[in-house]
């Protein structure tokens, strides 16, 4: 059986005015009616050969979880004393479950269109992991993207999955562009297969303190029912850094399977934009928005009613009484305003 280990940290503010931090991203229903933590749990269903799920995830986010975990009575909760990256997060869970578990490690901010192409990639990496690799879910690169991890596809293994015989965590624009040129990158997906012990083995060949600092956490924490408490002292010793600097760069044994399932990061209001239901003229519109002569809008109003004439590729937001206005390559900057620093 597949563990599915559901990480819930960053705050998500590019898509401000929507994400906030009192109600960031994963939580909000941002692509059809569930939101995008309900539809990351809904991929990994009970029934399809994965354990109940386990959440990590801080104290601040701890009462949108449990709210939306209403559905899965059977997903256990490990709330993190202090936000310490991912290596620290998936360290916690690797050491709540058995040694020779298999964990799918699932961001629970991204959109998946095509859900049984997931759970199909989801079997061949868990069966690569079976056989000691670390396997990340590669997506065709389309773009020099500088806030992904980039996979070399090496030698083929176990029919479907390939060796990575390089990862490069958030490359320069200049390399990124190389490796989109090169041809034999993938995208790193940020889901990630592995045996519990054979992550914990990386972890403590290539970032031994931070194991270090986890594993105490974790033997003087606290079970309370379906929730887990690491100690916070000990936590608070953890250096914050990512899986994919920590371990996926370092590891001999990444491995990879293409995954071709209409991945979205939903890293922006752009990408949000695409990841929706556009009508024929590209256009969205959610709320009370009339559209008159307009091409690649988005408009998407929780209150006012909004109307717009004669604008091409153009994002409008509103939440509440904050507004936003912005182009397609505006929502790149959306992040740096200072409502979304200040929220
Ligand atoms: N519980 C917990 N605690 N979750 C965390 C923490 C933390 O301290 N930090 C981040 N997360 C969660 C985020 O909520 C998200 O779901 C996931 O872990 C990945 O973190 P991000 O901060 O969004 O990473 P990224 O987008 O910069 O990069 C990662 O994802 C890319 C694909 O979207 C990397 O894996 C890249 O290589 C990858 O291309
Ligand atoms: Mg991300």
């Amino acid at each position: 059986q597949i563990i599915p280990v559901i990480l819930c940290g960053g705050s998500g503010t590019r898509l401000w005015p929507r994400s906030r931090a009192v109600k960031p991203k994963p939580f909000l229903p941002l692509v059809g009616d569930t939101t995008l933590f309900e539809a990351t749990l809904g991929r990994c269903p009970p029934d399809d050969g994965f354990a109940p799920a386990i959440v990590v995830t801080g104290a601040a986010h701890l009462p949108h979880v449990e709210d939306q975990l209403a559905g899965a009575p059977d997903a256990r909760v490990i709330v993190e004393p202090a936000a310490k990256n991912t290596a620290a997060a998936i360290a916690l869970a690797a050491l709540r479950v058995p040694e020779d578990a298999i964990m799918l490690v699932c961001p629970s901010d991204h959109h998946i269109a095509d859900c049984s192409t997931f759970v199909a990639a989801a079997k061949t990496a868990a069966a690569l992991a079976e056989e000691g690799w670390l396997v990340s879910f590669g997506i065709e690169a389309k773009t020099p993207e500088t806030g992904y991890g980039y996979l070399k596809r090496g030698e083929t293994i176990g029919g479907s999955g390939f060796r990575v015989d390089q990862f490069v965590e958030k490359p320069d624009r200049e390399r990124a562009q190389g490796f989109l040129d090169a041809g034999i990158y993938a995208w790193n997906g940020g889901i990630f297969a592995f045996r519990a012990r054979d992550f914990l083995a990386e972890l403590g060949a290539h970032r031994p303190a931070i194991l270090d600092a986890v594993r105490r956490s974790v033997e003087q924490g606290v079970d309370d029912n379906r929730r887990f408490y690491p100690q916070p002292e000990a936590f608070a010793e953890v250096k914050s850094e990512s899986v994919d600097y920590a371990v996926m760069e370092n590891t001999s044994r990444a491995a990879m399977v293409p995954a071709d399932m209409g991945w979205s990061d939903i890293g922006n209001w752009q990408s949000l934009h695409e990841a929706r239901d556009r009508d024929a003229d590209g256009n969205v519109a959610i709320g009370r928005v009339e559209l008159v002569d307009c091409r690649n809008v988005l408009v998407d109003t929780d209150g006012p009613r909004v109307s717009v004439i004669g604008l091409e590729n153009v994002i409008v937001v509103v939440d509440g009484d904050e507004v936003l206005v912005t182009t397609a390559a505006g929502t790149q900057l959306v992040g740096k305003l200072s409502g979304a620093v200040n929220q």
